[in-house]
């Protein structure tokens, strides 16, 4: 900042011959970077070409890099570089169109080729799901799609070719449907393939930049990948996944061998998760603590496809012994325990 006024180097151009125009604004308090923008359309350069629409970092469209950090231009307050030119790019992943606006048609087509949300054919509506479940996917519906993750991510920015990773906003977006308790279509094979989840090497850049604070490697990537690895290279599970008919063909009146009925929920995003290994409570959900160190248990009723959670009741907890099963059967992030449990032990 000068003299009142801020510096702005503006990116300007239709193709890599562009370059760095020297604008100089007046600085108002609370100002931020899109208003200097709109000043400079305004007073110095009608033609500087931008794009926006809410001016509230919720519609995703002035994405832009600004002293090389991928950021939204509503977002971005010009205090934030006392003593500095602030220099305005537009996002380097994307083909340019002109000045501040490139093309991101390609994150458009990525997007149509992933299976959308898929419930059973008679799945009861409105939908009833754990609270927790529901909380779970809402992170993942946060994304405004301003493409700063897909413009910071390596991958995507090194490589002239986009064909090799659908980028972390696609990670999100599968995730949300694969770990949504509903949903019935398995994406592990378009994310093992096409999608290219296995080209991210987690570094993470993506979550830093993104607006929203969607952890998006944390909660979408890294989960997405265990269950990929275990679908695509674990053979007990694959063989598990042949003995037992997944919800939807039990649903579609496929056969159903004992195997079948007394098979584990596909989808539950439960916290904690014991299998027992007694008469016809084959899972159990784990609630509270005890203070007196017991648990207490939501058993999983099958009736055919039909299921509920019936409790509480209390275990033992030193019963639970440490062997965590495949993380794949109860969804993502949960903990499976065998867990040995006699009649006596549920009250
Ligand atoms: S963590 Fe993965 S998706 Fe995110 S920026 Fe790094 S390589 Fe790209
Ligand atoms: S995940 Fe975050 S950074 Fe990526 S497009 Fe969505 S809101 Fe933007
Ligand atoms: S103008 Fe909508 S996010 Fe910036």
């Amino acid at each position: 900042m000068k003299n009142g006024s801020i510096v702005l180097q503006v990116f300007r151009g239709e193709d890599s011959a562009g370059q760095e125009v020297r604008f100089e604004v007046p600085a108002v308090e609370g100002m931020v970077v899109l208003d200097a923008i709109h000043y400079i359309q305004a007073n110095h350069a009608n033609d500087l070409a931008c794009r926006w629409n809410c001016k509230a970092a919720k519609c995703g469209s002035c994405s832009a890099e600004i002293n090389g950090q991928p950021r939204l231009m509503c977002k971005t307050r010009v205090d934030e570089y006392p003593d500095q030119e602030i220099h305005v790019w537009p996002m380097r992943t994307f083909p340019l169109i002109k000045d501040l606006v490139t093309d991101v048609s390609w994150n458009y087509e990525v997007n149509k080729q992933i299976p959308g949300f898929t419930p059973r054919p008679n799945e009861p509506v409105p939908y009833r799901m754990l609270p927790e479940d529901t909380e779970r996917v809402y992170e993942y519906r946060k994304c405004i799609e301003c493409f700063l993750c897909q413009d910071v991510c390596h991958v995507l920015r090194n490589h002239d070719d986009k064909s090799l990773y659908y980028g972390p906003r696609y990670m999100v977006r599968i995730a949300g449907l694969e770990l949504h308790p509903l949903d019935t279509e398995r994406r592990t094979g378009l994310l093992h393939g096409k999608a290219g989840v296995g080209m991210c090497n987690i570094t993470k850049c993506c979550q830093e930049v993104c607006p929203e604070h969607i952890k998006i490697t944390d909660n979408a990537i890294i989960p997405l990948k265990e269950r990929t690895t275990t679908d695509v290279y674990d053979p007990v599970a694959w063989i598990g996944r042949k003995l037992r008919p997944r919800r939807d063909e039990l649903a579609a009146g496929q056969p159903t061998g004992a195997l079948g009925t007394v098979r584990a929920p596909q989808r539950f995003a439960v916290k904690d998760v014991i299998r027992l290994k007694s008469g016809d409570r084959p899972m159990a959900r784990v609630g509270t603590v005890l203070p007196d160190g017991r648990l207490e248990i939501w058993v999983l009723k099958m009736k055919g496809t039909q299921q509920h959670w019936k409790g509480p009741k209390t275990i033992d907890a030193s019963d639970v012994i440490n062997n965590y099963g495949p993380l794949d059967e109860v969804g993502i992030g949960s903990k499976l325990v065998e867990q040995y449990i006699s009649e006596d032990h549920a009250h």
